[in-house]
């Protein structure tokens, strides 16, 4: 399988390390991204690993995906819980998606419970920390190969 998986990071994501440390660990954002190539390779698959400030950036990035990328794995950051044009995005280019979150978002303030891009998701990872992506990137090699032999079996 060589697939690649687009894995997009939201606002503020890229403060991780300095960022309420005690919330979302002490590794940075290069870390995590060092990490996911490492564990993806082993799984036969590339990494495309972004992070931006701006929704529509992410948007594009999404839409650009069509085409280029097996799967998406989104922590969306606070736009979780704002940006209907990110599940939009990903409802239009029906690519399997997963949401990770470094946190356990129920567990923290209301406004945090309710997340918008998870309609889209194929399924949500939190509270796990770095460890989520990681995770993520298993469910979803795991997915896009029976996808493929359930296409060969046809
Ligand atoms: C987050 C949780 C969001 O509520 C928050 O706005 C973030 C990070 C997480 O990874 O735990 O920026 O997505």
């Amino acid at each position: 399988m060589s697939e690649t998986l687009l894995i997009l990071n939201g606002p503020n994501l890229n403060l991780l390390g300095t960022r309420q440390p005690e919330v979302y660990g002490r590794e940075t954002l290069a870390d995590i991204e060092g990490s996911c190539k490492q564990v993806a390779s082993g799984f036969g698959v590339t990494v495309d690993f972004r992070q931006s400030n701006h929704e529509g950036e992410l948007v594009d990035w999404i839409h650009q995906a069509r085409g280029t990328a097996g799967g998406i794995i989104i922590n969306p950051g606070a736009y979780s819980h704002t940006s209907v044009a990110i599940l939009d995005a990903l409802l239009a280019v029906e690519i399997p998606a997963i949401e990770v979150h470094l946190s356990n978002i129920h567990q923290r303030e209301e406004f945090r419970h309710h997340s918008y891009i998870s309609k889209a998701a194929k399924g949500v990872i939190c509270g796990f920390g770095s460890l989520g992506y990681i995770l993520a990137i298993q469910a979803l090699t795991a997915e896009l190969r029976a996808a493929q032999q359930q296409k060969m079996a046809n």
